[in-house]
Formats: C-alpha cells, sequence, structure tokens
C-alpha cells in the first residue's frame, strides 16, 4: 500500500510538472518585472541570472520535454513570452542606469572651471599682408574702394585705356562670362578706378584690394586667381615727384626703413609715363643673392600718371585734374615678406601652411 501511494505514474508526474511549469513561470514574470538594478553591473548580474546559456529561464526550457504534447503549444508560448518580457525589462533597466550615470555626470558639472582652451582661427596671409597694405595707404589718406569681381569690358579695358585689339582682352587671358563678350571676370583692379571716377569728382585718393582672375594654367608661380591692391589719387597738380614719395614711403613702411626704390620706364595703357618699382632685394639687402638673380632688386610694382584720356573717359576733366595710379598682387608681396615660393599654397588650405602665421596678427 506504502508503495503504491508514494508511487506517480508518468503521467501524473507529468501532470504535476505541468501545473509546477505554469506556476512557475508566473512566478518569474511576477518576480523579474518587480526586479530593479542601480547599476550597469547590477542589470548584468540579472542577465546572467535569468538569460544566460545556464540561467534560469534556459533551465525551464530544458524542462519543457517533459511537458505532455497537449500542453506544449500553450506552455511553449508562455515560455517565449517570459523569456522576451525578461529581456525587454532588463534592457530597460540598463538603459535607466545608463543614463543615470549621464545625466548624473551632468550634475557634477563644475560652473566654476577653467574653461576649455578654443581652437582658434588664423588670418590667411594674404588677408594679413592685404591688412598691412591698407593700413599703411590709410595713414597716407586713402580710403578704401570697392568693386565687382564680374565686370564689363568698359570698366576693365575700354575706359582703361586698351586698344581694341590689345592682347589682355584676348580670349586666353580674360574670362568670359555666358559667351558675352562684355561681362567678364576682372583682370585686374584698375577697373575699380574707373568705377571711382565715374563717380565722385577729385580729390580722389582710394585703394582698392581685391580678387582678380586671368585664365592662366595653375602652377607654382601662376595661378587663375590673384589679389590686387590698386592705388588712385587725382588732383589738381599731381606730379611724378608725388607718385616717388608715396612708393618710397610704402616700400620701407613694408620692407623695413633701410629699403631703398628704383623706377624703370615700363608701358601701361592707362598710365604715361608708366614705369615699373624695384626694391632692394630684402633678403640680400642690395648685395645680390639667388633670390633676386644676383641684381639687388626685385620686381613689386606697376604704377604712373595716369594716362589723360582715362581721366576723360570717366568724366574727370584732364586739362585740370592729373593724377597716379599704382598697383600690385598681394601674392608677390606676401612671396617677398614670408618667402612663400609656391602659389598654390595659397589656396590648399593646408593648416601646417596656414597655421605658420598665427604670431603674425
Ligand atoms: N593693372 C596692372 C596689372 O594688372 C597693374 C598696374 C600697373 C596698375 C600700373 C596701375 C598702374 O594702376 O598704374 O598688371
Amino acid at each position: 500500500m506504502e508503495k503504491t501511494s508514494t508511487f506517480v505514474s508518468i503521467s501524473q508526474y507529468q501532470h504535476l510538472y505541468r501545473n509546477d511549469m505554469k506556476e512557475k513561470i508566473n512566478q518569474l514574470l511576477h518576480e523579474i518585472s518587480q526586479s530593479v538594478a542601480a547599476s550597469v553591473e547590477e542589470t548584468e548580474a540579472l542577465r546572467i541570472k535569468y538569460l544566460s546559456k545556464k540561467g534560469v529561464i534556459a533551465r525551464l526550457f530544458d524542462d519543457f520535454r517533459l511537458v505532455p504534447a497537449e500542453e506544449k503549444k500553450q506552455i511553449g508560448q508562455m515560455l517565449n513570452e517570459l523569456k522576451t518580457r525578461a529581456q525587454e525589462h532588463i534592457n530597460a533597466l540598463r538603459e535607466r542606469v545608463q543614463a543615470g550615470a549621464a545625466s548624473d555626470a551632468a550634475d557634477e558639472l563644475d560652473l566654476t572651471r577653467t574653461a576649455y582652451p578654443t581652437r582658434l582661427g588664423t588670418r590667411h596671409p594674404l588677408s594679413l599682408v592685404k591688412q598691412e597694405i591698407c593700413d599703411i595707404f590709410a595713414r597716407l589718406g586713402f580710403s578704401i574702394a570697392d568693386g565687382p569681381e564680374i565686370e564689363d569690358d568698359w570698366h576693365v579695358f575700354s575706359s582703361m585705356n586698351f586698344a581694341e585689339d590689345h592682347p589682355a582682352r584676348d580670349m586666353q587671358d580674360t574670362f568670359f562670362i555666358e559667351y558675352r563678350p562684355d561681362v567678364i571676370l576682372r583682370t585686374h583692379t584698375s577697373s575699380v578706378q574707373s568705377r571711382v571716377m565715374e563717380k565722385t569728382q577729385p580729390p580722389i585718393r582710394v585703394i582698392c584690394p581685391g580678387r582678380t582672375y586671368r585664365n592662366e594654367a595653375i602652377s607654382y608661380r601662376a595661378h587663375c586667381f590673384f589679389h590686387q591692391v590698386e592705388a588712385l589719387y587725382v588732383d589738381k597738380n599731381v606730379s611724378f615727384a608725388d607718385l616717388r614719395q608715396v612708393l618710397l614711403y610704402f616700400a620701407q613702411e613694408m620692407f623695413g626703413p633701410d629699403t631703398k626704390i628704383r623706377l624703370r620706364p615700363s608701358y601701361f595703357p592707362f598710365t604715361e609715363p608708366s614705369a615699373e618699382m624695384d626694391i632692394s632685394c630684402n633678403i640680400c639687402g642690395g648685395k645680390g643673392c639667388n633670390f633676386c638673380k644676383h641684381t639687388g632688386w626685385v620686381e613689386i610694382l606697376g604704377c604712373g600718371m595716369v594716362d589723360p584720356n582715362v581721366l576723360d573717359n570717366c568724366g574727370i576733366d584732364s586739362k585740370v585734374y592729373s593724377g597716379y595710379a599704382l598697383g600690385m598682387g598681394i601674392e608677390r608681396i606676401t612671396n617677398l615678406k614670408y618667402r612663400v615660393k609656391d602659389l598654390r599654397l595659397f589656396s590648399e588650405n593646408d593648416l601646417h601652411f596656414l597655421e605658420q602665421f598665427k604670431s603674425v596678427h
């Protein structure tokens, strides 16, 4: 009797097991949903306890084979749901402690701490030199004038006394816009001269910095865009001697008080007479070196007395007024001052190059 009373048939056992299983699943659902974690480590401990290969839920899956066939569907679904709920709950706990850690860090923000240094940009060498040129002329009473980079033939060429067949008008030099011969990118800042003279009567004393364009193949010494500064002075009785004195002042301010200047006769359509100015080589001090090709001199700008035709073209009476003009390439001046041998460096945005000008400000 005793034996039979303690005997449990396999079907009875399965029955017991099945009820036990349902109960266990419900119990675990409750237990897991109530579980909390204060740290990432604690969520990991929960994951190991419930969801790892040897965890509580895995063991229930192992026992699943003992569930009687007719119950398998229902208990199988319950088990799957338990696993999903456990994963969701533990993931949610982990996210919460992680977010909490972040907000704790924010709470620890020390508003009295010294600020981290901000990385400042540097001014471009061409901008530095342009500014320096403008400052020197500002001290002589010149003000800044501006004009468009997309220009017309009149302001760039015709008003500036270029003959109809002057080679500078050639397609090879000038960028034309939309194949319209009258709309071009300015090839020099001399175009601003005519813009200013058309609008203003003398005395005129302006300096015009800006970008210019020419259809050149890009190499270490030529680029399709570059920068110039133009200066124009128109008044009564302006003479070549005035021009010469301004040039000397500029050269010595820019390259040092020992700098000498030399004027060589030249030709420009818009000035008569015209000259090119050399300065004593600022590398060898005029003794002769590779840089100045052993001449002791380097060329830096073009200049001259404004051609009377230009004054008349722009509505200024050439019988009453005279003037001088000069124009220089900012890249050229920068090369002389900082020995930048390759023009392309100016437009490549290479920080190794640009950061070298940090201390120049
Ligand atoms: N426009 C000339 C050039 O692009 C430079 C120049 C020369 C400007 C003589 C002047 C000047 O004002 O008088 O090469």
